[in-house]
């Protein structure tokens, strides 16, 4: 939620700005500003709407002079999205301008006691306390003065600072929010993501709670909130600008939904060594799986989906229980969870604010914690007990598409190596499944060579106002990934049923006019989706079946089918969820919808 960048250097600090905010507009993209200080005093521009009308207003950041500056894109949480209420915002003094990305809990408290002092608030925001608390105790040393920040401020924070009175110096503090400081050649960055600063420089430094980061354009000093002066070393991120640019395709969710084969790839092929899964430096040895008694899967959104299939594969698999939690409902559920207890924590991010409140609750109360993660140093990534990295590359588009296939893919590594270990495998069966795996990237391109087919159920029905999904077993978890996507980028209701559900309740809302996504993938279960689609078919309801390529049973049932190449059971969720974003893409195509950016969203939901 809210994306931050901080520049300080020899170029034009507003044009770096604008582009850095581009990047993170995933972030949040309701409104922006941007503070620069240009010969000792500070201009700040500020524009409702996406970046792009910021970048109008300036000129594409050329009519704001100054070398020195901080951005902001919004997601509005206190105060609606209006110029007042987006960031930066100033101090009354003019002097402090300060963008901030999370949620101040104590701001009324600080506003009343503030104000009380006569310090006028323009905003309705609670960050705005940051920039007039900074004002009031600030007595010419500003590392002083952010400490007092540390101390007062209570909740999130990840906070830009700059200040008319040092020139050429950006300054930052965070807790329980990302910051990133980029140390580039004569100029140095503060980011919400490396993303936005990814153009000029790979070699960064993470910023820890409670930490400040001074930076100018050729020194940046790091001090704990004690003030003592600390060193820290820059890692090196290997991604690839052009990874973030969109290449020629009309929407990033396009771009990143056919990146998939080689995400996917990435994800599996070196982690498979003649026939041995090795899992980067986890060690799932006899010993140590011998001692999980059973594995809470927890995440968020798309991620907590992929923990669903993860949940149907690990169980079948390992004869272990497996629970697949919210990572918003885990915190308050006083979870069973103990050393006997192996914690998954999945996230695209590794920055999601729920999900890190739940992998630091398994912690506390004993579990080992793996984490799959796609951002490396992410915050998930470095307080997990262990790392497995995805390897999707940056991820722009607000809704996942190659994120949450590689978590899947991951998963299915976990439940095959543990199952290996477990002995709960044949042979044979562990044999077929890793080829499995080493097929998808090509199976996957396949399924995506069907677009114009998909694309043509889509306009068929993107005006359609209700579209339900169903599916047995690991069906149904590949129909909860499906239902998301199309609500979510088109903005027509969806939903996801156990099929055999169905019959409980749902069937009432069928009757013409309603579409129904039938995934049929499991040959033991087409007899009763063949029951399923029939019956919605009695109501008038239409079905549009996904099944695989050899399977005429369902598609002489179903009004239109969808097909996927075939494959093992056990791993067609992967299929499904790439035909179902096809389907998703087109219908928000159709419709007209901001596909990368939809409304109300954040790819980053960094509170909780
Ligand atoms: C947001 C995104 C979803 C994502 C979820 C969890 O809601 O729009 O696409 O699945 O957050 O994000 P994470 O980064 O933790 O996987």
């Amino acid at each position: 939620m809210c994306g931050i960048i901080g520049y300080t250097g020899g170029n034009q600090a507003a044009p770096v700005l604008l582009k850095g905010l581009e990047r993170l507009e995933y972030r949040g993209y309701d409104s922006s500003g941007i503070a620069v200080i240009n010969n000792g005093a500070l201009s700040v521009v500020k524009a409702t709407g996406k970046v792009r009308a910021l970048a109008d207003k300036t000129n594409d950041g050329s009519s704001l002079l100054g070398n020195v500056g901080i951005g902001h894109t919004r997601w509005a949480t206190h105060g609606a999205p209006s110029d007042v209420n987006s960031h930066p915002h100033l101090s009354a003094d003019g002097k402090f301008a300060v963008v901030h990305n999370g949620i101040i809990e104590n701001y009324a408290e600080l506003k009343q006691e503030l104000t009380a002092h006569g310090i006028p608030f323009a905003s309705d925001t609670d960050s705005e306390v940051i920039a007039q608390l900074l004002q009031y105790v600030y007595c010419g040393n500003i590392i002083s003065a952010i400490k007092i920040l540390i101390d007062r401020l209570r909740g999130s924070y990840a906070v830009g600072i700059i200040c008319s009175d040092s020139p050429d110096t950006v300054y930052a503090v965070k807790k329980d929010n990302p910051l990133v400081i980029g140390l580039g050649d004569g100029e140095n960055f503060i980011a919400s993501d490396f993303a936005a600063a990814l153009e000029h420089t790979h070699d960064f430094v993470q910023l820890g709670d409670g930490e400040i980061a001074v930076i100018t354009p050729r020194s940046a000093q790091f001090y704990d909130s004690t003030g003592a002066q600390t060193d820290k070393t820059p890692y090196k991120v290997d991604w690839d600008i052009s990874q973030a640019e969109k290449g020629g395709y009309a929407h990033f969710m396009l771009k990143e939904l056919y990146e998939q084969p080689r995400a996917i790839s990435d994800t599996v092929r070196p982690r498979i060594k003649n026939g041995e899964i090795i899992l980067d430096k986890i060690a799932f040895d006899d010993r140590n799986v011998n001692l999980i008694e059973k594995i809470d899967i927890v995440g968020c959104g798309s991620a907590y989906h992929a923990g669903v299939v993860g949940k149907y594969f690990i169980e079948k698999l390992c004869r272990i229980r497996v629970n697949c939690m919210l990572a918003s409902e885990y915190v308050y559920s006083d979870p069973i969870t103990d050393n006997r207890t192996l914690t998954v924590i999945i996230s695209q991010s590794g920055e999601t604010a729920d999900t890190l409140a739940a992998l630091r609750l398994a912690k506390k109360l004993g579990s080992h914690t793996i984490a799959i993660v796609n951002v490396v140093e992410s915050a998930i990534a470095r307080e997990a007990h262990d790392v497995l990295y995805t390897h999707a590359g940056p991820e722009i588009a607000v809704c996942t598409t190659k994120g949450y296939t590689t978590q899947v893919a991951a998963l299915y590594l976990v439940g095959l190596k543990i199952a290996k270990t477990k002995h709960t495998i044949s042979d044979e069966r562990y044999g077929k499944l890793l080829n499995g795996l080493l097929e998808m990237p090509q199976k996957v391109s396949e399924c995506l060579k069907s677009a114009e087919t998909v694309k043509s159920y889509a306009d068929m029905f993107a005006r359609h106002k209700c579209v339900f999904f169903i599916g047995r077993g690991t069906d149904y978890a590949a129909s909860l990934e499906g239902a998301l996507k199309l609500k979510e980028i088109s903005y027509i209701h969806a939903e996801a049923y156990a099929a055999g559900e169905l019959k409980h309740g749902t069937i009432s809302l069928i009757e013409k006019g309603t579409v129904t996504v039938a995934l049929a993938t499991q040959s033991a279960l087409y007899a009763k989706m063949l029951s399923n689609i029939k019956s919605v078919q009695s109501r008038d309801g239409t079905v549009i079946a996904l099944t695989s390529a050899d399977n005429s049973a369902i598609s002489d049932a179903a009004d239109h089918t969808m097909f996927i190449p075939e494959c093992d059971d056990d791993l067609s969720p992967v299929l499904s969820a790439v035909v179902l974003q096809i389907f998703a893409y087109y219908v928000a195509l159709k419709r007209d919808c901001d596909i990368d950016k939809p409304r109300n969203l954040a790819k980053s939901v960094t509170v909780e």
